[in-house]
């Protein structure tokens, strides 16, 4: 046990990164680390609940279920950030307006409480994502000016990944730092300190169904990593494809396409967060012509194409 450094020791020791800091962001992140693992609690039991609902028959009652758990991951999210009381706003995937906590908390967070949510009761990875922005605003609310920051502007991102196990992966933008959870002691323990990600990488991750509905540059591209004897890796869960690619070194894009000129993603709660940390891994994070981070949001469900790893192939990605 001697080295054994748990997240909560790791967050206290580096609140020094920060002079002058008053232990709210600290304080913020251990509520989202509780609700993630709680989350983590639930994503275990949904095979069984499936298993349960499945004998009384339908798909349909096995695609409620869910339904459930992107919703229940959210008012879990929601609820252990108001009640901490940093966070005065929240956006979310699954709320069409702010969520506003009327608490003068300092903070605002964008997330996706639950990322891949088609691949719940099919026992595969999913994940949730946040961004924590300092509120610039004055008034007794929030406003969408507070959302509407560049993800440059973050203070701290994060994702928790519900894998083979539980891993919190964050940065403060000072480098990035993973955590796995041990189930037995219930508690996140650093697992992967200071994680950089390969310059290059042997992997690609798109949805090549979408082949056709994609520029010739795009195809180009994919055409190029086949030609080089790639790996395809693409689970459909985000935060899966991306944590998988950080550790391993690849890419990982999601373009436009003819039916969806701006891509599927969201810039607040998927690009942003993600390009933080991939660029504070040492990786590269673009919509395929402007670096993400540096993207004026003007809506909060802002979609946005991503193409986003291993510098050198997100570079090459930008070229074809
Ligand atoms: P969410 O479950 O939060 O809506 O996100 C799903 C996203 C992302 O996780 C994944 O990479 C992508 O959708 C997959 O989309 P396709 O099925 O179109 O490939
Ligand atoms: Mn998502
Ligand atoms: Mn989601």
């Amino acid at each position: 046990m001697a080295d054994i450094k748990t997240l909560s020791e790791f967050i206290v020791e580096r609140q020094s990164d920060f002079p002058g800091s008053t232990g709210d962001l600290s304080a913020l992140l251990t509520a989202i680390r509780l609700a993630g693992k709680i989350v983590s609690r639930e994503a275990n039991k949904a095979g069984l609940l499936a298993d349960i609902l499945g004998a009384a028959g339908s798909e349909n009652v096995q695609g409620e279920a869910q339904q459930k758990l992107d919703v229940y991951a959210n008012n879990l999210f929601i609820r252990m950030m108001r009640t901490q009381g940093t966070v005065c706003a929240v956006a979310s995937e699954e709320n069409d307006d702010i969520v506003h906590f009327d608490n003068g908390g300092k903070y605002v967070v964008a997330m996706d409480p639950l990322d891949g949510s088609s691949n719940i009761d099919v026992n595969v990875s999913i994940g949730t994502i946040f961004s924590i922005y300092r509120r610039i605003s004055t008034g007794p609310k929030a406003t969408m000016e507070d959302f509407m920051q560049p993800g440059s502007a973050q203070v701290a991102a994060g994702y928790i990944v519900y894998g083979s196990s539980t891993m919190l992966v964050y940065t403060t933008g000072h480098g990035v730092n993973g955590f796995t959870l041990d189930p037995s002691i219930g508690t996140f323990c650093l697992s992967h300190p200071n994680i950089t990600t390969p310059q290059e990488g042997s992997i690609y991750s798109v949805n090549e169904g979408n082949y056709y509905e994609f520029s010739d540059g795009v195809r180009n591209y994919i055409d190029d990593c086949k030609r080089q004897k790639m790996s395809a890796r693409y689970i459909g869960s985000l935060v899966a494809d991306f944590h998988r690619n950080l550790l391993k070194g690849g890419i990982y894009f999601y373009p436009a396409t003819a039916k969806a000129p701006k891509g599927k993603l969201r810039l607040l709660y998927e690009a942003n967060t993600l390009a933080l940390i991939v660029e504070q891994a040492g990786g590269m994070a673009t919509d395929g012509t402007t670096r993400i981070l540096d993207l004026k949001p003007t809506e909060l469900h802002q979609r946005c194409p991503l193409f986003i790893g291993s510098k050198g192939m997100v570079q090459k990605a930008m070229r074809s």
